[in-house]
């Protein structure tokens, strides 16, 4: 969603606004545009719909726009169509106030309405615009007065940045629900919507809470609580490289991310295994706590949310407790069964997605523990959480998740372990195979990636339909939503994941000549019943491109018209090279169909409104 850029300092501000742009490009946008003051010129405001390319063509790189203070945005268009008028910075009537936002102003209409009956003009369909109308409504000559004023008006979720022209060597930057970090540098100071945008210039952060308002100058850095008072802040290093965040010679961020699953994986899992056992640090959950526990309540969107899929299957045989998942723009409303027995498992990658943190929230209060798996360290999540298991993926780049989810699976695995092992409801002799097996994901996937050629065939084979069925049973089902959620959200094909036996209540209807059906078909105790579902596809006109595991290779070329092999591996772990070949097909799908990849349109990676 939108990103946010500020610098400070001494140098020419608006190529470092549009690098740090550039860098937040992946979050998903539609226009952009940078507000910049020097004594000189003013405030000097550029923006335009389209890629962030035609802002900086328009700048000349940044050549044209001269200041050392600055603000830069990429908007995700919420209130108003992407134009070059919705586009952010927004600025007060009189060109005082020039404001950035992320999130969105829920109370916006009515002050407007009581703006526009006090005379004031407004130019945009923005909610963003009346932050920085009100600004200037209220300024006085004292810019935190108005800035206070303000915020006791406003309602909704944001993460602001402004910028006053009569107090040109301050920027302000405020958070509430929306992610907000506070890069510290050695006579300069930035802000962004997060640590990509600024890792090129400091390694220095605060990572600002809800409520809190930060005001940089060049020297420094000051942050206050929602009462104004000064509040200490804790600085985090960021240790990951640049380079994880380049593209380092792949065409796309996706395929290179593709490609780094294995490490990935073993990132998260290897150090976590210790003399067979696993082991997790910073872990308070205990034995005592589990046996009392009443129910397991997994809480995500998306992907996160299909890997949570995955982990009922898994926790459920494991640990004989039940399982929920629930999807949490659903959770809120649905008035859930939450007591201080309840574990609440939060599955996030970025820690930012605004729907999980308020349904994370609300389990809180109904008296959960929350438990979550977040690959951003510092994020709202972690830090709302009452324990955390980092996935260690790096920077996910690419708007569509690969290399997130597949460790935010092997978490679940080893979590599965852990609660067994506590429980008491694994035997040894389980819980080693298990293990071992485990640790044999990486090797097995990059077995799959060294035959990917063989994926991009069938690619180049079915490319061109637009209706594709997933089917799969148990585990199957759980890893297929996420095959058909690729398709959709990188080829925009649409495709439906179903459990396959469900097809025949309704769905099969939709099954003509031509049809793609993807089977998926490596839980080999539900091998034939799910080889029944593909015969009664194909004797529709079907075309089925079966996945399943080598050993069931000559059963598997019977029934299909191409088939897709993964290595044998323990039946819980399938789904972790099942979703390889996936991830695979809809990236060279996308490729030939000529999609953007790594931004496809519509989408943002970390989805900070509701
Ligand atoms: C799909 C994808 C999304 C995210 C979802 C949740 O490829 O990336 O469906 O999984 O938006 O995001 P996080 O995990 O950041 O909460």
């Amino acid at each position: 969603m939108c990103g946010i850029v500020g610098y400070v300092g001494a140098d020419e501000v608006a190529p470092i606004l549009l690098d740090g742009l550039s860098r937040l490009e992946y979050r998903g946008y539609d226009s952009a545009g940078i507000a910049v003051w020097s004594g000189q010129d003013g405030m000097q405001v550029v923006k335009a719909k389209g890629r962030l390319q035609v802002l900086s063509d328009i700048v000349a790189g940044g050549k044209n726009v001269t200041g050392s203070i600055g603000l830069g945005h990429t908007r995700w268009a919420t209130h108003g169509e992407p134009s070059d008028v919705n586009s952010h910075p927004q600025v007060s009537e009189q060109g005082r106030f020039a404001v950035v936002h992320n999130g969105i102003i829920e109370n916006y209409m009515q002050i407007k309405e009581f703006l526009q009956s006090r005379g004031v003009r407004f130019v945009s369909q923005t909610d963003t615009e009346v932050v920085a109308q009100l600004l200037e409504y209220y300024y006085d000559g004292d810019l935190m007065g108005a800035v206070s004023k303000v915020l006791h008006r406003i309602e909704g979720a944001y993460a602001l940045g402004i910028l006053c022209a009569d107090c040109p060597d301050k920027l302000v930057a405020i958070r509430k629900d929306s992610p907000l970090v506070v890069g510290l540098g050695e006579g300069f100071n930035l802000l962004a919507s997060d640590v990509t945008a600024m890792i090129k210039y400091t390694r220095e952060v605060y990572y600002l809470d809800d409520g809190e308002i930060a005001v940089l100058d060049k020297d420094g850095v000051q942050v206050y609580d929602g009462y104004f008072q000064p509040v200490e802040k804790e600085l985090h290093h960021v240790d990951w490289e640049i380079s994880a965040a380049e593209k380092g010679g792949y065409e796309h961020f996706m395929f290179k991310e593709i490609m780094e699953q294995p490490k990935a994986i073993r990132d998260t899992v290897f150090p976590r295994i210790q003399d067979g056992k696993v082991v997790l640090d910073d872990f308070t959950i205990t034995k005592e706590y589990l046996e009392e526990l009443d129910k397991i309540y997994i809480i995500a969107c998306g992907s996160s949310y299909y890997v949570g899929m995955v982990a009922k299957y898994n926790f459920e045989k494991l640990l004989r407790k039940p399982v929920e998942v629930a999807l949490a723009s659903e959770f809120r409303y649905c008035e859930p069964i939450v007591t201080d027995k309840t574990l609440a498992l939060v599955i996030s990658q970025s820690g930012e997605t605004i729907d999980t943190l308020a349904a994370m929230r609300e389990a809180k209060r109904l008296g959960a523990r929350v438990l979550s798996i977040v690959n951003v360290v510092g994020s709202t999540i972690a830090r709302e959480s009452d324990d955390v298991i980092y996935t260690w993926a790096g920077p996910e780049i690419a708007v569509a998740t690969t290399k997130a989810y597949s460790t935010q699976l092997a978490v679940t695995y080893l979590l599965g372990l852990k609660f067994a092992e506590l429980l008491n409801t694994i035997s040894d002799e389980d819980y080693g195979e298990l293990v071992r097996a485990l640790l044999t994901i990486p090797s097995k996937i990059e077995e799959i990636l060294a035959h990917k050629e063989d994926i991009q065939h069938y690619a180049a084979l079915y490319f061109n339909h637009n209706s594709v069925f997933f089917i799969g049973r148990n585990l199957d089902y759980a890893v297929s939503l996420e095959g058909s959620l690729k398709l959709k959200e990188i080829c925009y094909i649409h495709s439906e994941a179903y459990a396959a036996g469900e097809l025949k209540h309704g769905p099969i209807s939709l099954v003509e000549d031509g049809t793609l059906v993807v089977a998926l078909a490596s839980c080999t105790n539900l091998f034939d019943k799910l080889m029944s579902n593909v015969k009664e596809v194909k004797a529709r006109g079907a075309d089925v491109l079966g996945i399943s595991i080598e050993s069931q290779r000559e059963e598997l070329h019977k029934s299909v018209d191409a088939a897709i092999l993964v290595p044998d591996i323990h039946p819980m772990l399938l789904p972790s090279l099942d979703v390889i070949p996936m991830q695979l097909f809809a990236y060279y799908v996308a490729l030939m169909r000529g999609c953007d990849i790594d931004k496809p349109r519509n989408l943002a990676k970390s989805v900070t409104v509701e």
